[in-house]
């Protein structure tokens, strides 16, 4: 086993060595990243990619990702020091050090394998933000199995349709999680999915007290606190292959279906370690690092579990919301554990802003000194009041530019070694190589004026890539690599500025951004259509002060269905708490029109372009290749008339 590893040593080179190590030998770069975790058979290759967009990364090396969160640091000494500074929405803490972190883990791994797990089956986790999370998703991990997490938010029609698609034999999750002063309840959701054999994959249920609620618990299900007292203690982590799968996660498309994003082992824990560390320049062993985000997204993946984990940070883990008891607890705790590096959304800088800075100056953040903004576009005004009232006007901000696809920052500044900008990401990190490319697939030409919109690609395999949508190989090429041949197309629009920065514009297609949350129109208009009212329905993403985008949606009724004719402030109504129910909150449309037409191009095509310009009061664009030119007049009649919020 090789044994390289340091913590303090993880970012001795500067940004401009590690950038013109790049440069020179890009595959020798990601060798030596790798080389910085612990594998149990090194690696001698280091990419294959003789098959694209199929990548091979370090494929004859094998590791074990929990060992390198894990074991190695308590290997290496530092079992006593905290991995894991937990805060309850209700107040209540608790502490797990390295060693106690480890110590669960093996507990839980037992007991997995306890419940006929073995290595490849598909582990379902719905939790709430608490350590179990991170247990369940570590002792998933080590044994080789592969975990889908499913955001706790997430309706049971969600999680039913995750589950099955992966064919989980496990689901983990709680009784219930702490969610603005009241218990969620998870388990309940879980037994809804399940209703019916409705899941026919799933052999038990592991469940972990959290909030005390009454549950139902059957013979399938098992609390995990019994499983875990049952369970052997010791468990010594075997290497898996590079490529083994490590998880899968759902995303929203273009279409209506979520896809399974799959990452595998070896290259997707080096690209979060690399970036991790780098990005938000973690040198010292006193960081106390937090990322706020739920590890139900590709963000509490990277940057709550594998990257952090991996390189042996202190960090917070916060259950509840911003505002619960009151808009004072981020900040709170902050002070309270002297955080020193903070990852957020601009949705949630936003929210602050409105709030008033009164929430933030009341506290003492001398001890940040990394601001972190990810998921969205941040706009220069929220970027100067986060730097200015978070970070004391003395923190560095890094925008970070990335995708649950991409499995890691790809663009990034990189803290003291650049001027940076309000509202810009601007660099590729180094090791990584991106592209702005015109309609034609031509790169965009850049001149000292900058450069025209066009569409971001990343042009060289990395090792964190997806390897592929479970289930469906020809998706995986289809939608990524076929748009613009040989370059991995990552459905958003970018600009150079003057000085070759980059400047995101958001996504170009159907996909949606919703308080950073990732929603596709599409399967927001499949869940409103699945209603007997609705014969019709056309979603946009309308601009919002706070989320960024809103969902607001357009749907056609089929009167024969409608019964007593109820309004149509009911029927809004109505449709709102079904897209709750059968998507989740998150996707809740903050306002649905009733219309009696769509426009439609001839050739049958829904203009959202139009719809969107109706949702944001603009005036309406160009009409001219509508089917029916009269249809946006009735509408926009129609808007005037009706809100229902
Ligand atoms: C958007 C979240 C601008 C982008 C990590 C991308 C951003 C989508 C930024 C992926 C940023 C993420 N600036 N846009 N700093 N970060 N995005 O998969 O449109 O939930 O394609 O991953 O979020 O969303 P996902």
């Amino acid at each position: 086993m090789t044994w390289p590893y340091k913590i303090s040593s993880m970012t001795s080179k500067t940004n401009q060595e590690l950038r013109d190590e790049a440069n020179s030998d890009r595959l020798g770069f990601w060798a030596n990243q790798a080389h910085q975790l612990s594998w149990h058979k090194p690696f001698t290759k280091t990419l294959d990619w003789s098959n694209p967009p199929f990548a091979k990364w370090f494929e004859d090396g094998q590791i074990n990702a929990s060992y390198n969160c894990l074991d190695r640091h308590v290997l290496a000494g530092l079992g006593d020091k905290p991995a894991i500074l937990f805060e309850g929405e209700p107040g209540d803490t608790q502490t797990y050090t390295y060693s106690e972190l480890l110590e669960q883990t093996k507990k839980a791994a037992n007991a997995l394998l306890d419940l006929g797990i073995r290595s490849g089956d598909r582990v379902a986790i719905y939790m709430p933000m608490i350590p179990e999370t991170l247990i369940a998703i570590l002792a998933v991990a080590r044994i080789g199995a592969v975990h889908s997490v499913v955001f706790g938010g997430f309706s049971a029609d969600s999680l039913r349709s995750r589950i099955n698609d992966a064919q989980a034999k496990l689901v983990i999750t709680a009784d219930g999680g702490f969610r603005k002063g009241k218990a969620h309840p998870l388990k309940e959701a879980v037994d809804h999915a399940l209703q019916d054999n409705s899941c026919p994959s799933i052999e038990h249920v592991l469940v972990v007290q959290r909030t005390n609620t009454a549950v139902a618990m059957e013979d399938k299900d098992i609390w995990w606190h019994d499983a875990l007292a049952k369970a052997e203690p010791e468990h010594e982590a075997i290497g898996f292959d590079s490529e083994h799968p490590l998880f899968i996660l759902y995303t929203s498309g273009t279409t209506g279906k979520p896809k399974g994003i799959l990452h595998t082992t070896g290259g997707y824990l080096t690209g979060a370690s690399y970036t991790h560390r780098t990005v938000f320049d973690l040198k010292s062993d006193t960081d106390v690092y937090w990322c706020t985000a739920d590890v139900g997204w590709i963000t509490g993946h990277s940057y709550v579990v594998y990257g952090p984990l991996a390189n042996g940070v202190t960090q917070v883990i916060y259950e509840g919301t911003p505002d619960s008891p009151n808009f004072e607890r981020w900040w709170e705790i902050i002070e309270k554990f002297k955080v020193s590096i903070f990852y957020t959304a601009p949705t949630a800088i936003r929210t602050f802003m409105k709030v008033g800075r009164a929430v933030v100056d009341g506290h003492d953040l001398s001890s940040l000194r990394i601001l972190g903004s990810v998921g969205e576009p941040i706009n220069p005004e929220a970027w100067e009041w986060y730097h200015k009232v978070v970070g004391g006007s003395r923190c560095e901000i890094v925008d970070t530019w990335w995708q649950t696809e991409t499995g890691s920052i790809m663009i990034s500044p990189v803290p003291h070694t650049m001027q940076t900008k309000p509202g810009s990401a601007q660099r590729a990190l180094p090791g990584i190589t991106v592209g702005i490319v015109d309609e034609n697939g031509s790169p965009v030409i850049n001149s000292s004026e900058g450069s025209e919109a066009g569409y971001l690609t990343i042009d060289e395999p990395w090792p964190s890539m997806l390897k592929g949508i479970w289930g469906d190989p020809e998706r995986f090429v289809e939608t990524y690599w076929s748009r613009f041949p040989g370059k991995y197309f990552a459905g958003d629009g970018a600009r150079f500025d003057e000085d070759g920065d980059i400047w995101l514009l958001g996504r170009i297609d159907d996909v949606i951004k919703v308080s950073g949350h990732r929603l596709s129109t599409a399967e927001i208009e499949s869940a409103l259509v699945e209603h007997h009212w609705v014969a019709e329905a056309a979603v946009v993403g309308a601009q919002d002060e706070i989320t960024e985008q809103a969902v607001v949606a357009f749907v056609i009724l089929r009167q024969d269905e409608l019964g007593d004719a109820p309004d149509e402030e009911e029927i809004g109504k109505v449709l709102r708490g079904w897209v709750s129910e059968k998507i989740g909150a998150i996707a809740r449309p903050r306002q649905i029109m009733v219309v009696s037409e769509l426009p439609k191009t001839r050739s049958g095509k829904i203009m959202r372009r139009l719809l969107k310009d109706v949702a944001e009061g603009r005036p309406v664009g160009d009409t001219t290749t509508l089917a029916d030119s009269s249809v946006m007049n009735s509408i926009n009649d129609k808007l005037h008339s009706s809100t229902n919020d």
